[in-house]
């Protein structure tokens, strides 16, 4: 069984997000005084679960879990252990901000957590406390440590590259991550929830004006990996480490979206940059939680992936959700 959209493409990858709540208010993601969603309106572990088991029912072999910062719920080690378990899954990963690794870096890994991606946007400290608002980079530093030892198969650092604020940082990062022996992947922020227009338009740094930061240091070479996300990778000569690029104004990669996303109210999203859901929440819960009626609504919403994501560079258009909330 596979899922296929509208367009032909395949959906074979879950990005599944597990909470709305954060430890960091990063300037891209959130605004500075959230307000969060009720309890009731949040996803249980069980039902999580049913969403997942739903997906890999129907081919999906991929899940990323997302946030929110996926570690703010306590009980995440134990979702880790049941979707590692599902039968179909090939990779299981998820995407932290690192704040909280030193304490859950081993216990992920040993219950079957395969990638980790942590966010990284900056080795500056000040600047960290202004790009996150609340966070602590000495903590996300340790956060990596305990990454890097714990067993993962890949872990990547991910950082979204904003003209005047930590452009100037990107061969430092490049750097870093060749120590620590991680990828790193560069980011063009994308304009999500109520971003001011000052943003929008002053501080996109496109992923080519990243590479020409990079090539006069470490030249670099296209290479035909993909982790089934949108990134472009290239490989440095002397280093086994992968850079990758994930460019959705300049480079877009729509026509190959291979995924869709379920958010913690139970919103499943069939694309990041347009508004088309399904509730699956609601038929959850008026099914007793029945895994053979999510499916039927999820094989019904292929029918309305949209084409390609509309960000406010190309056409104007304004995507009011926050990516907290949308899982990235
Ligand atoms: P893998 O390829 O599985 O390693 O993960 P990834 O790099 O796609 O995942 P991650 O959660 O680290 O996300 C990195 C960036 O890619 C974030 O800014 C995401 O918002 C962005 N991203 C991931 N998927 C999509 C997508 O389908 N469309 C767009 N426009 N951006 C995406
Ligand atoms: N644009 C691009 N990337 C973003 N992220 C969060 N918000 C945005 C945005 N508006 C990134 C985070 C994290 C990943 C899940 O998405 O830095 O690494
Ligand atoms: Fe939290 Fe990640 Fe959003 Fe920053 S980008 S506020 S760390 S969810």
């Amino acid at each position: 069984m596979s899922l296929m959209d509208g367009f032909g493409r395949k959906i074979d990858y879950l990005r599944l997000s597990v909470t709305d709540r954060c430890d960091f208010r990063c300037v891209y993601c959130m605004s500075e005084n959230p307000t969060f969603l009720r309890r009731d309106d949040v996803l249980t572990l069980e039902e999580l679960s049913t969403i997942a088991r739903a997906f890999t029912e129907l081919g999906v072999e991929r899940i990323r879990l997302t946030g929110g910062e996926p570690l703010v719920r306590t009980d995440l080690p134990v979702l880790v252990r049941k979707l590692g378990k599902l039968p179909g899954l090939k990779d299981l990963s998820m995407t932290t901000n690192g704040s909280r690794l030193t304490k859950f870096a081993d216990v992920l890994a040993g219950n079957g957590l395969q990638r980790l991606n942590i966010s990284l946007d900056t080795l500056e400290a000040d600047r960290f406390a202004e790009v996150t608002r609340k966070g602590n980079l000495e903590r996300v530093l340790a956060g990596i440590d305990s990454a890097t030892k714990a067993g993962f198969e890949r872990v990547k650092l991910n950082a979204v590259i904003m003209k005047g604020q930590n452009d100037h940082e990107v061969l430092d990062l490049v750097n870093f991550a060749r120590d620590k022996g991680c990828d790193i992947s560069f980011i063009e922020e994308m304009p999500l929830g109520a971003i001011e227009e000052e943003r929008r338009d002053n501080t996109l740094c496109t992923s080519d004006e990243v590479r020409a930061l990079i090539e006069p240091q470490y030249p670099l070479t296209a290479s035909s990996e993909r982790t089934g996300g949108p990134a472009r990778y290239y490989k440095m000569a002397d280093s086994d480490i992968r850079i990758g690029f994930i460019s959705p104004h300049s480079h877009n990669f729509c026509h190959e979206c291979n995924r869709v996303r379920v958010t913690v109210k139970g919103e499943l999203l069939l694309c990041l940059g347009n508004e088309n859901s399904v509730d699956l929440k609601q038929v959850l819960r008026d099914n007793d939680g029945d895994v053979e009626a999510v499916k039927a609504a999820v094989i019904k919403a292929m029918k309305v992936k949209p084409e390609k994501h509309l960000f406010g560079h190309e056409d104007g258009t304004q995507i009011l959700r926050f990516m907290s909330l949308t899982g990235g």
